[in-house]
């Protein structure tokens, strides 16, 4: 697979100068749902060093993303215009969105694009086509560039037409450095692991990891797993978990998970202290063992006790991954695990990954410095997963086929 790198290096006509180069970006970023306003730019600032690379040498700069889950023919809202104003305030240039991110508007714009001008496509995916992966709609967006770079590493488990038949139709297609980057350090983690390697899973559901508990089962020596979903492993003990979320169709897998983890000797780690409340709207808490959970109440959050088992495996490791928050971490009183956790992960002394979504925001929330302690933050949360899941990511194999 090449990387913008290599095909700025590259000689007879083939590198970026006078070319339009398409980056595809992930600035699918959060949303304040009243003021519409960004709650973390993150993903745009990670874009930076591969767009700034561009411009530096001498492209037509064209990003494209998606923003949100836009319904047929429903706009508002998802336009890409606060990006574009965002992306502008953090380098100086002119950010110019044309209307639409297909056909006559977007032609005018890169057309009449000039040094320190660049162009942001308006959302992809107010054309259906570009989640249908459609081929005409690629060609569309072929139309308005010379050289594909993929640099949104958030999206390349979905095969969408920016991200899969648009680069097959491009002769000159390449990674950038954000996607490089990514690659690296999770590949690091899904090939070869330093040992002792140390896996914490979190969130709400079973269901939705058991793929990645699969996998890890057969990579890591010491599994935590903590949030709702490990209320369904408890109750799958036999404790009694009272009002707490717990997925009864999913506990003959909780025990078949915890059957192959001893079978592999990976040495599970279930919290032995909770934090209690009788819902998710209570102000406080209480720290009560998984095994007296008082009636009425349900798991919130790991308690301390839980914090300082995760804490010693943590003391030993090698490497780490982490995707999933603790407890409710966005309600100060069930914040404590989640963020104690990320606090003992930037002190490991190994090799550290934060797989995207909620647990890359409670990094943020628990300060500077646990984020400048943690190896690799990732930008995506369902494309870092599928990686460790070991899955073949459609925009990373139409990368690889490159000519
Ligand atoms: C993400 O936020 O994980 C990526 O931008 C992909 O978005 P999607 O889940 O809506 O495809």
């Amino acid at each position: 697979m090449r990387t913008i790198e290599d095909l700025a290096k590259a000689d007879e006509g083939r590198g970026l100068e006078g070319k339009r180069v398409f980056i595809r970006v992930d600035f699918n970023v959060p949303l304040d749902k009243k003021t519409g306003k960004i709650t973390d730019d993150a993903r745009i600032r990670e874009a930076l060093p591969t767009i700034k690379l561009a411009v530096e040498k001498g492209a037509k700069v064209i990003l494209a993303s998606h923003l949100g889950r836009p319904k047929p023919g429903k706009t508002a809202g998802l336009s890409l215009e606060p990006c574009g104003a965002r992306l502008a305030e953090l380098t100086g240039w002119e950010v110019h969105v044309p209307e639409d991110c297909v056909g006559d508007a977007p032609k005018k714009v890169i057309h009449d694009l000039r040094a320190g001008q660049i162009c942001l496509l308006e959302n992809l995916r107010f054309h259906p086509e570009e989640e249908a992966n459609d081929e005409g709609f690629a060609k569309q967006l072929a139309e308005l560039c010379d050289v594909y770079v993929d640099d949104a590493f958030g999206a390349v488990h979905r095969a969408h037409a920016s991200v899969h038949a648009l680069p097959l139709l491009m002769r000159d297609r390449a990674a950038g450095l954000l996607l490089e980057k990514e690659l690296k350090a999770l590949g690091k983690v899904v090939h070869n692991p330093e040992k002792p390697f140390v896996a914490i899973l979190g969130g709400a559901k079973v269901s939705d990891k058991i793929e990645v508990v699969e996998s890890l089962l057969s990579k890591c020596d010491v599994l935590c797993i903590g949030g709702a979903m490990a209320n369904t492993f408890l109750a799958a003990q036999g404790l009694n978990m009272q009002k707490s979320l717990v997925e009864a169709d999913k506990l003959p897998l909780a025990r078949t998970i915890m059957d192959k983890a001893r079978d592999k000797k990976v040495k599970l780690i279930l919290p032995v202290d909770v934090v209690v409340a009788e819902g998710v709207d209570a102000t406080a808490g209480a720290v009560v063992d998984t095994t007296a959970i008082p009636e009425g109440q349900m798991a919130l959050d790991i308690g301390p006790k839980t914090v300082a088992l995760v804490e010693k495996e943590l003391g030993r490791a090698k490497t780490v991954f982490w995707n999933g928050p603790m407890g409710l971490f966005e309600s100060k009183p069930f914040a404590d695990g989640t963020l104690s956790v990320a606090r003992a992960l930037a002190k490991v002394g190994g090799f550290t990954v934060v797989g995207g979504g909620d647990s890359a925001a409670a990094i943020k929330v628990a300060g500077e410095d646990v984020v400048k302690g943690i190896d690799h933050i990732s930008t995506g949360g369902g494309a870092s997963l599928e990686l460790i899941e070991g899955k073949k990511l459609p925009g990373v194999a139409a990368l690889e086929q490159a000519g």
